[in-house]
């Protein structure tokens, strides 16, 4: 959603700086930009539409800049960011929500000209300029009128500061030896610096040449604690690839190895964070994706580890009153960490006294920081819109916890548990043989790539992945597409069957709902519907069933869902890219979903 970057120092650059930066910001999806940086008052480029790659060069060592996803007012030019104020020498870029904008303007009888609820915060800058405060003092105020979500930037041409603050939507702020960037995310910083400082709720900094940390509630200076962070800057390119997206599918190998590292030791999962927490249940809450690596997750925890599990879409265990008992342990997933919906339900289960797990990727997200305990996926920064490596670094979490809880309360025998770590390990090597193919799965793609519907069926721990299937394709390449438990099919959907609409079956060996599914396979092709169905290597039953296969190297149950996973992502990415479809950028589509 929207991004904020900005730079204030020694550099004379600062507006390519910025535009540079937007640029790294605008996977999170965006629909207008802006730019501004003083002169006598504050200049101001912005527009609808995308980031030129050649923007106007003048010096200026201060400048911030926005990219807009509309919320509050229409995608124009107007209600772009940055907002200035009435005369014109302050400007903000804000993300978030200013529940009581209304409120404000009638109290400081403000005059509003755009449709957006941000442009209060310039104006009440400058109300309180106007009454002589300095212009820190003048954001320190204006900051505690305002209630609902914010990140903010703000600049006046009279001051070589740069002012940000916090509450409830993330900023980050990066220290390099020629002054200091804000950011509304981590990659963005890269390629300027690894040492960043991540605000909390109700922190403000200011930045010149210096920076002055201070909670703006209380006033009160606070001690700036910097991290280092371990992203490669090489993993917030594309690296040769066409897209991200390809990109990140060729990495999962990888990725899941980084996930692994030091967390099996003598073929047995090794998880200390979850020492003295032994949960009689388990509510996993998420969104889209998250959630469907969440159902794969109960399937592995009730299957193996025998722990009661159920999954919530966040927007809705929020609001439906939950019961959550003592010993329950809800478990938030989130690649960004920083989607409202989760970080709304998390709060929720906290304050009925659940003790929260997040399985978060991005380090210091506002979800990972408000769990009791964090476990990180290591996926690196995840550019494209559509989320893959990260769905298999959550799945690998998930496999690792219940071959922990499998062996914490005896569930699997101690072989057993040593299988799952062993197998896990040698996962990358299969999921290589798997994208080795990925050629087969693009000449598959171009036959169906005009389709304009698609079903996705599987069954048992393949019905979350069909679910996942589904929503890649219609996510990047705008085709309609359902995902079903296979034997639900008969119960609706195979009313759409004919040679038009194409089904894609998981059919491979290794559940012992196998034979169900060939049925389910049966039913369709008895009503001319055309079948591509992935199937265990060397499975004749399914290649007489099915028009098309993809083989997949036998595996064990619990490591079958990541291994279906990988062909259903390269179709996503091969249609879509048939259809010239904006891939890392999907229309309407935003990266980290911070509104609920
Ligand atoms: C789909 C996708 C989304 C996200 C969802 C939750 O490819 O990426 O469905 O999974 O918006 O986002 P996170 O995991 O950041 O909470």
């Amino acid at each position: 959603m929207c991004g904020i970057f900005a730079y204030v120092g020694g550099r004379k650059d600062a507006i390519s700086l910025v535009r540079d930066g937007l640029k790294q910001l605008e996977y999170r999806g965006y629909d207008s930009w802006g730019i501004a940086y003083p002169k006598n008052e504050i200049a101001l480029l912005k527009e609808v539409g995308h980031i030129p790659d050649k923007i106007l060069e003048e010096p200026s060592s201060l400048a911030l800049g926005h990219t807009r996803w509309a919320t509050h007012g229409g995608v124009t030019r107007l209600n772009a960011h940055p907002h200035l104020s009435s005369n014109k020498k302050i400007a903000v870029a804000h993300n978030g929500i200013i529940e009581n904008f209304e409120q404000v303007v009638s109290k400081y009888d403000l005059d509003m000209k755009t449709k957006t609820d941000s442009e209060v915060i310039p104006l009440l800058i400058e109300y309180f300029l106007e009454q002589s405060y300095s212009f820190e003092e003048s954001v320190r105020r204006s900051l505690q009128e305002l209630e609902g979500t914010f990140a903010i930037v703000a600049i006046s041409s009279a001051h070589k500061e740069l002012i940000v603050a916090r509450l409830g939507s993330p900023l980050i702020i990066g220290e390099t030896k020629d002054g200091f960037f804000v950011s509304s995310d981590i990659p963005a910083l890269l390629g300027h610096t690894k040492k960043v400082l991540v605000l909390n709720d109700g922190e403000m900094a200011i930045l010149s040449g210096s920076l002055e940390l201070k909670n703006f509630y209380e006033n009160v200076s606070l001690d700036p604690s910097f991290i280092e962070i371990d992203w490669d800057v090489s993993t917030a390119e594309k690296s040769g690839y066409k897209h991200f997206m390809l990109k990140e599918i060729m990495e999962q190998p990888k990725t899941i190895l980084d996930t692994l590292q030091g967390r099996i030791k003598d073929h047995q999962p090794l998880l200390p964070e979850l020492e003295g927490i032994n949960p009689k249940r388990i509510i996993i809450i998420a969104c889209g994706t998250s959630w469907h690596a969440g159902i794969v997750g109960e399937f592995l925890l009730e299957g193996l580890a025998k722990i009661p599990v159920e999954v919530e879409y966040a927007s809705e265990f929020r609001y439906r009153d939950p019961l959550v008992e003592k010993d329950t342990l809800v478990v938030a997933i989130s690649q960004s960490g920083e989607t409202a919906d989760t970080l709304a339900a998390l709060r929720e289960a906290k304050k009925k006294g659940a003790k929260v797990l997040s399985i978060c990727n991005v380090m210091e997200s506002t979800i990972a920081r408000e769990s009791d305990i964090v476990l990180y996926t290591r996926a690196g920064p995840e550019m494209g819109v559509a989320s893959t490596k990260a769905f298999i670094t959550q799945l690998t979490l998930l496999y690792l916890i219940t071959a922990h809880y499998a062996s914490k309360n005896k569930t699997l025998s101690v072989r057993q548990v040593q299988d799952m770590c062993d197998d896990v390990l040698s996962l990358p090597r299969y999921i290589e043989q798997v994208l080795d193919e990925k050629g087969q799965i693009e000449e598959i793609a171009k036959e169906y790539f005009e389709s304009r519907n698609a079903l996705f069926l599987g069954r048992g721990i393949h019905y979350p992945i069909a679910l996942e299937g589904a929503l890649k394709l219609k996510e990047i390449s705008y085709i309609h597409a359902e995902g079903y438990p296979a034997a639900e099919m008969k119960h609706g959907p195979i009313a759409l069957i004919d040679v038009n609409m194409p089904s894609i079956f998981i059919a491979t060996r290794d559940t012992h709902t196998y034979e169900k599914v060939l049925s389910n396979m049966q039913e369709v092709r008895a009503r001319g519907g055309k079948i591509i169905a992935l199937a265990t290597s060397g499975d004749r039953r399914v290649t007489e069933l099915a028009d098309h296969i993809i083989s997949l190297p036998r595996t064990r149950y619990a490591l079958s869902p990541f291994l279906v996973t990988i062909p259903l992502q390269l179709f996503a990415y091969y249609i879509a890219d048939l259809r010239d479809c904006n891939i890392d950028k999907p229309r309407n589509l935003a990266k980290s979903v911070t509104v609920e």
